[in-house]
Parts: C-alpha cells; structure tokens; sequence
C-alpha cells in the first residue's frame, strides 16, 4: 500500500505533539501542517492556510494530494469543515478525522450534549435550558439549586463561557449578562446545571462511530497559579496516568459514558469519526460528564501522545475506514508531564513578540512542543499566552516532573511564568 499524505490543521501545543507522533509514523509520506508553528516546522511542511478557510484547504488538499486530514481544533468541524470535504467531488474520498457538523454539535452546544445524555441515562449534572424568552424560570430554576450555580453560553465562546457564581444574586446577574448577549449567539441560549464537587479528569477514545478505543486518560490543570487559584486558563499542565483513574474507575468511565455515547449516536444514526474527549468528574468514585470535546485536549495531547506506543497513521486510517473494531493500541505504562510556560499577564492581556532562548534543542529527557511562538527575522519569539509546553517520560511521576521542570527552567523569555505544581496534588491519591 502506498504511504499517506496527511494534512494536520492547527497551530498549538497540541498539534506539535500530533505532529510529532505522526511524524514517526511508518505509513507517513508527507505531513503537512496548517498553519502550524516554528515547532512543527521543524519535523512538517507547514502551510499557511486559515483551517477556518475550507475553500483554501481543499485546493491545498488536491495540489499536495492529500490523503487523510486530521482536526485539531474544534472550529472547523462545529462550522462543517467535514460535511464541506465530503461534499466537494474532488475530496470526498479523502479520510477525515474529526467528526461531521451534527455529531460536533456534542461541543457546539451544550444544551444538545445535556439532551443527549439525559436521553442516554449518561450520568451528568442535572441541568436547565434557558432563553431570553424564559429568564424567569431560569432564576426559579436556581432557586431550587444550590450554590456554587453553573452558567454555561450554550455555543462556543472559546473556553470563556463557563460562568461559576457563589451567590443567587451574582448568579443572576451572570444569566442577565448571559443573555444580554455577552457571547453574542453563543449565549443566547444558557445552560444552568446543578455544581459537582469532585475532582476532575480527562478521557479521550478514538472512535469510528460503532467501534472505539480508549486512549491514556490525563489531568489537566486549568487554574493559573500554584494551588488551583486565579483565573481559568486553556491548561497550565498535564499528567499521565492519572493515579485514581483505576482500572475499577475506568471500568465505570467505559461502561457508564463511553460505550452509551457511541451507542447513542448510533441509535441517533449520527456518523461519528474521529477522536472524542469526554470531561470527567469523579464524585465520590463515580464518574460524571462535565462535556463532550470532539477533538484531543491541549495540554492533554501533549502527554497523551508520548504514552502512545502503537503507530498512530494506521490507528486512524482504521478510525476513518470504519476498521477500529479489530484494532490493538499498546501504551507506554511510564507517566507523562508537562509543564506549560506561559507568557506575563496570560489568561488576560499579554505581549507579544519576545525573544525565546534555550529552545533550540530539546532539554534532557524532554521535548518542547510549541504553542505561542513565531518566527521574526529568524529569531524565535513568543507570539500567545501559552508559548511552550516542557514535556517529558518517565518510570515515574517524579522522575517525569523533574524533567520538564529542568526543560522550564532551561528555556527563556522575558515574562515567563509556569506553575510550580503539577502532578503534586496527586501524591494525596
Ligand atoms: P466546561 O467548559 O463545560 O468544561 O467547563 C469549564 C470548567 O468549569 C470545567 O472544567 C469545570 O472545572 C467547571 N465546571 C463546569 N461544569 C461544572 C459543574 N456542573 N460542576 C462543577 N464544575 C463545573
Ligand atoms: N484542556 C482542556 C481542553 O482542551 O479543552
């Protein structure tokens, strides 16, 4: 069989790693990048296109005679990227990876991902749906919750759009605010779901829509400072395994949410390809959805990816030609980290455009995936909030954390910060 032409679209952390995994790969002819970064320059052809320009894209797919693509983010299949190259003469038998527009309304939108599971019995928060036009049995609503009360814009709204309100009052104000059109169409529409209190995790599957696989499962650290405080960030961290996800815990995550999910888009007679990330909270050892993603996390990915021993290319032609039922997938029992650096004033405003040193190799033991960073006149300059994420394998967690904090501390930008506490609250479980 000949060797594939993949095209990855997407510019992050996460897409380094996807690059790189697939840049080992023994089916891989050219891999292609849109748009990239300076990372996956390095092991890929980036090309720069907008993977929210699909008339772009396809022409860049026929000229470089692409043979699979494979989403990153998140946008382009919630706005149809997949339905768009399926319909087009000159891509449809392309492999695609990342489901279609109506299964990706699972991220889309919220309320259709809470309709899904309470049609399912999936165990998820209980939840109110909620319009301009029903304001007021929103606030009968959370009069009968208690507090802390969970607003939700009920599109996307770019990681923003998880409101958390300690009061009835403030609660109120945030659906006002909500409603009134802080997210714009996004948040026209309002989710508000009763507030679990567990600790949480994330679970990733690759599915072709019947058969499925379970990939490493991650915790992410979303806050922005040391100890879980400040504001919500995109991720400041990653673990790999994560030590009370046991295999009794992940019995429970297969039985209860995985294997109904399928089963339901199934029943629904919605295709699903691609990779689906379930957000988890484990109450008391029992796990409940906080979301769907129909894409891998970031930073997840970035340890994800180094746990995956098996050849990923083959795994997703599989994915793709609706073959995963007879697949294996063998994983790396060492444990992943990495730690992200990001730059002064991130998740709020920051600069752009400072000069990056010590990242012109990987640190010992440790690989640095690229996120905000860009080339200027050749030099390597940051150019998001998140710049680079220290990623490192290990026999164990310890070992792993003490070679992504020597890659953080090796590598340097006016600004730098990072939390100094990954994976330590885990010692505790
Ligand atoms: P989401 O975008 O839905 O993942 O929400 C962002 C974050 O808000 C989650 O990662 C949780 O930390 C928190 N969150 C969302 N929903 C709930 C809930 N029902 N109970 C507790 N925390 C929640
Ligand atoms: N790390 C969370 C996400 O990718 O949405």
């Amino acid at each position: 069989m000949s060797k594939l032409n993949v095209l990855l679209l997407g510019s992050g952390g996460r897409e380094h790693a996807l690059a790189w995994k697939l840049s080992l790969s023994d089916r891989l002819n050219r891999l292609f990048v849109a748009p990239g970064n300076p990372g996956t320059a390095r092991i890929a052809e980036n090309l720069p296109l907008n993977p929210l320009d699909f008339a772009a894209l396809r022409d860049a797919i026929v000229q470089h005679r692409i043979d699979m693509v494979v989403v990153g983010p998140e946008e382009p299949l919630v706005r149809g990227l997949h339905d768009f190259l399926r319909a087009d003469a000159q891509t449809r038998h392309l492999m695609v990876i990342g489901p279609r527009q109506q299964a990706s309304m699972l991220e889309g939108s919220k309320g259709f991902a809470k309709a899904f599971m309470q049609r399912h019995g999936i165990p998820t928060a209980r939840y109110g749906t909620f319009t301009p036009e029903t304001a007021q049995q929103a606030r009968a609503f959370m009069r009968d919750l208690h507090p802390p009360f969970v607003l939700k814009a009920d599109g996307l709204a770019a990681g923003k759009g998880v409101i958390i309100e300690p009061s009835y009052d403030r609660a109120c104000l945030a659906l006002d605010t909500l409603l009134g059109g802080q997210f714009g169409q996004a948040s026209q529409t309002v989710v508000i779901e009763e507030f679990m209190h567990g600790i949480e995790l994330s679970a990733f599957v690759l599915t072709d829509g019947s058969a499925y696989l379970m990939l490493p499962e991650a915790k992410d650290y979303k806050r922005v400072g040391d100890a879980d405080t400040g504001p919500n960030t995109g991720g400041m961290g990653a673990v790999s395994p994560v030590p009370f996800a046991t295999p009794e815990f992940m019995g429970k995550v297969e039985q209860r949410i995985v294997r109904p999910t399928i089963e339901g888009l199934q029943a629904e007679g919605i295709p699903y390809t691609g990779f689906l990330f379930v957000g988890l909270m484990n109450v008391g050892g029992d796990p409940f959805v906080v979301e769907y993603n129909v894409r891998m996390g970031d930073p997840e990915t970035e340890v994800v990816m180094p746990r995956i021993k098996s050849d990923l290319l083959p795994l997703l032609e599989r994915c793709a030609c609706g073959q995963l039922h007879d697949a294996q997938l063998e994983v790396d029992g060492q444990t992943a980290t990495t730690v992200i650096l990001v730059s002064e004033g991130y998740p709020g405003s920051y600069p752009k455009g400072l000069p990056i040193s010590g990242a012109e190799h990987d640190a010992p033991g440790a690989m640095l995936f690229h996120a905000g960073t860009a080339l200027s006149a050749g030099q390597l300059v940051t150019s998001g909030g998140r710049v680079m994420a220290c990623t490192a394998l290990a026999p164990t967690r310890e070992a792993a954390l003490a070679l992504s904090y020597g890659a953080a501390s090796q590598v340097q930008f006016q600004g730098k910060r990072y939390r100094s506490d990954i994976g330590f609250d885990l010692n505790a479980h």
